[in-house]
């Protein structure tokens, strides 16, 4: 029997829904044709409302405090015990640990986006907040994760993506055969170099997004940031595929990459999970 992604009655102790999005953002139904032609053609599509100024507030101040029971990236080469991810969830199992993200990761302003790009059945199998200090460098790569199997990374704003601080992508570069690490590209000028020898026509774009907005982009475009403003860069990236995958964790950053052997916990948010490959989870309780 598949799992489906209809919702399970709430139990009356579970958590309040998160109420923070916005009116506009309830009312979505998938890419139309011009904006899935832009998303194959340049990797990304964007932007669309999706948090109210409240709802932003509540999520980045949340941060700290559920960073403090995950492994974060500068712990997680050490997380190699088979349980470790049971001890401390993966920094990116944020919608398995915190009802709000899960309410974020569900909602339909994201899902049916996505669904428009990966077809009807989808888990969200990464979703965590970043920050970037001013002068914080985030090199051009690829998600090793998105390097391995194939899906659709979102960018959720929630302070200080200017156009000094915003990511940045190489339009097209989701098309080329490697990561841009093979290509040992160090600056930004290397980068679009090196896409445009395959992608003629490849640009480098900053996506500047307002507070409480967001854009898809693929899951194999090269990205990067620089953040050369005075303000600190706090976002929620959100990372979905097919349920047919098999989602693992990374232990280190630098290929040879190796992968930890535990299946980290997805949502179901759209279809049915017909593989059975990757440990679905439901709605966590409130945080202690
Ligand atoms: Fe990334």
């Amino acid at each position: 029997m598949p799992v489906t992604a209809a919702s399970s009655p709430r139990a009356d102790s579970a958590p309040a829904p998160f109420s923070g999005f916005v009116p506009e953002a309830g009312g979505a139904s998938g890419l139309d044709a011009a904006e899935l032609a832009r998303f194959e053609r340049d990797g990304w599509v964007g932007s669309y409302p999706l948090l109210t100024p409240r709802g932003v507030d509540e999520v980045g101040a949340m941060r700290n405090t559920v960073m403090r029971s995950l492994t974060k990236p500068a712990d997680i080469a050490r997380a190699t015990a088979s349980d470790a991810f049971v001890q401390k969830p993966w920094f990116k199992s944020m919608h398995a640990c915190v009802p709000e993200c899960f309410d974020i990761a569900r909602h339909p302003a994201i899902v049916d986006r996505v669904k428009s790009i990966l077809g009807p059945d989808v888990i969200a199998w990464g979703v965590t907040i970043t920050r970037s200090a001013p002068g914080g460098v985030h090199r051009w790569h690829v998600d090793h994760e998105h390097h391995r199997w194939h899906g659709v990374s979102v960018y959720l704003g929630l302070a200080g993506s200017d156009l000094d601080s915003a990511l940045k992508l190489i339009t097209g570069s989701h098309r080329m055969p490697e990561n841009p690490q093979m290509y040992g590209v160090k600056d930004d000028a290397a980068a679009l170099a090196a896409v445009r020898e395959e992608i003629l026509t490849a640009e480098m774009v900053r996506v500047p997004i307002a507070p409480g907005e967001f854009f898809l982009f693929a899951g194999r475009a090269w990205h990067g940031s620089h953040n050369t403003g005075s303000k600190l860069r706090l976002s929620m990236i959100l990372q979905y595929s097919r349920p047919d995958v098999r989602v693992q964790i990374p232990l280190n950053f630098n290929e040879p990459i190796h992968w930890h052997p535990s299946r980290p916990p997805c949502v179901l948010v759209a279809g049915q999970d017909h593989h059975g490959r990757n440990r679905l989870v439901e709605r966590p309780g409130a945080m202690p």
